[in-house]
């Protein structure tokens, strides 16, 4: 009988069931995500009893570090972000299954150092030979980490051998393209995951199933009704501890051309054939090479950036960017981006999407909201009568949810309207949706199911949309360029023009 192992292209979304053994060796395991995120998310799985007690994980990184205090320092992590260890004798027996191995990214001695590791471990752990590589380094080390897994022989077996690659993949359309290539040297596309976590989240699958199992929605989900689309991914944190990986970053390639992009396939894309991942990967390719930038010749009509000043959050005084520790005092990075996306097919033509996200915003909230065309005929037409839009709004974070907005006439002798919402919460199941969406996406991956990771050719169509206004922003490092707003603020001014200019306006969330 094939495993599921073995035949990673045949399960889709529906999938279940408990995946082989195997080892999950962390590169950059020093590093933050390991403890806050990867390491509690596997703990969490095996708690679930959805993953087998052999699962083994190896951190790897350049500290000399003891397999002891690696476990400590997860230990600690988890105490720190996750309230703790419950319960202890299942963590001191997943503690047991934790090591871990120093080793420089570049010296091929210390890969042949690790593959004996995992070999002992085989033995030890009953592992049966199963790994899954999961980069977690600075992206710039991506490129030689494969390289090296490769000469090791390490990826050698398409079945056995996965590679996870974090977020952002090449910094660039030229990058991505390079980093494809030694991807595809080393490893054949079924052995690849690029991790995008928003597909990890269960609201952002919830796209598909509102889209695709519904009859109600999709006959209206098209230029006929659709007067536009925004999405908008607002978070209230600054660049915290991060400048040195945020400051080559910036909002455009830390937030749009990866998690607003999947977002934005995922609303715009046509039904797949099937629920597998070569079908839906296809149709985000599609849209996406049907996408582009609203006027590439002036990007003040479709691309705004933008950088947090000084400011109020919560009743506290926060620093502007250029005075946060580890940042540039001129730097141009934006901590804000604003797009507007044009696609010419059939479905949208004339619908512009908007996206914008940044840093420091008065309110952390992510959401999808479609703008349906107003009613042709103006019958209502006094001042109490003012009738607007009817508004579908997709909640990704936080209150996760759906709500549409329509119009009633209010109680009463006058014929007066107001706009009300129906409303659906993720909080009526009584289960949280998931918006961590680690453990989802670690299982997936055990389990050989690609359908939530990014493929080859679609993360070099999302890069090649946003190149026009990367190549202009890039060139110019002129600070006084880059538009400002307060911390604690929406958008610059710039960026409300952006879409004022249409007659439109941001949504207040
Ligand atoms: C990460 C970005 O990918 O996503 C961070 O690097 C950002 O800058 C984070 O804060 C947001 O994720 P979430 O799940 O909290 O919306």
């Amino acid at each position: 009988m094939v495993s599921l192992l073995e035949n990673p292209l045949r399960v889709g979304l529906q999938q279940q069931g408990m995946p082989e053994p195997q080892i999950i060796i962390i590169f950059g395991a020093s590093g933050d995500l390991t403890w806050r995120k990867l390491v509690p998310s596997l703990y969490k799985l095996r708690k679930e009893r959805r993953i087998p007690p052999e699962t083994t994980i190896v951190g790897v990184a350049r500290r000399e570090w003891t397999h002891e205090y690696f476990r400590e320092q997860m230990r600690r992590g988890m105490e720190e972000a996750h309230g703790g260890v419950h319960p202890e004798e299942l963590w001191q027996d997943f503690a047991q299954g934790l090591f871990y191995c120093s080793g420089n990214t570049d010296k091929p001695e210390d890969y042949q150092k690790l593959k004996k590791f995992l070999s002992e471990l085989d033995e030890k752990r009953g592992t049966r030979g199963n790994r899954m590589f999961y980069l977690s380094l600075s992206p710039n080390l991506f490129a030689e980490a494969i390289k090296q897994l490769g000469n090791a022989k390490m990826l050698d077996d398409p079945y056995k051998h996965r590679l996870v690659i974090e977020k952002p993949f090449g910094r660039d359309l030229a990058s991505a393209k390079s980093l494809n290539v030694v991807v595809q040297k080393h490893c054949k596309e079924n052995q690849v995951y690029r991790i995008d976590h928003y597909l990890g989240k269960d609201t952002v699958q919830n796209l598909l199933v509102f889209r695709f199992a519904n009859a109600i929605f999709e006959p209206l989900w098209n230029r006929r009704f659709v007067d536009h689309v925004q999405i908008t991914v607002a978070e209230t944190v600054g660049v915290e501890d991060r400048a040195g990986y945020y400051e080559s970053s910036g909002a455009l390639r830390d937030m749009l051309q990866n998690h607003l992009m999947q977002l934005y396939c995922m609303t715009a894309m046509e039904a797949p054939n099937a629920m597998d991942a070569e079908s839906i990967r296809t149709e985000k390719v599609k849209v996406l090479q049907a996408t582009r930038l609203a006027d590439v010749n002036n990007l003040d009509l479709s691309a705004i950036r933008g950088q947090y000043s000084a400011g109020w959050m919560k009743g506290k005084q926060v620093p502007g960017y250029r005075e946060e520790p580890g940042v540039n005092p001129n730097s141009t990075t934006p901590t804000f981006v604003a797009m507007k996306f044009v696609i010419d097919n059939w479905r949208w033509q004339g619908v512009p999407f908007y996206l914008r996200t940044g840093k420091r915003m008065p309110k952390k909230v992510s959401e999808i909201s479609i703008h349906f065309r107003e009613v042709p005929s103006r019958i209502f037409q006094s001042a109490a009568q003012q009738v607007n839009a009817n508004v579908l709004a997709m909640r990704i974070q936080p209150n996760e949810g759906i709500s549409l907005r329509f119009e009633v006439k209010m109680p009463g002798a006058d014929f007066r309207t107001r706009s009300v919402d129906m409303d659906f919460s993720y909080g009526s199941f009584g289960i949280e949706a998931t918006s961590d969406a680690y453990d989802r996406l670690f299982l997936d991956c055990m389990m050989g199911d690609q359908t939530l990771f990014t493929r080859g050719d679609e993360v070099e169509a999302a890069w090649q949309v946003v190149t026009p206004a990367l190549s202009v922003w890039d060139a110019s490092s002129n600070p006084i360029v880059v538009p400002q707003y307060e911390a604690g603020t929406w958008e610059p001014v710039e960026a409300e023009l952006l879409i004022n200019r249409d007659g439109r306006r941001w949504r207040r969330l």
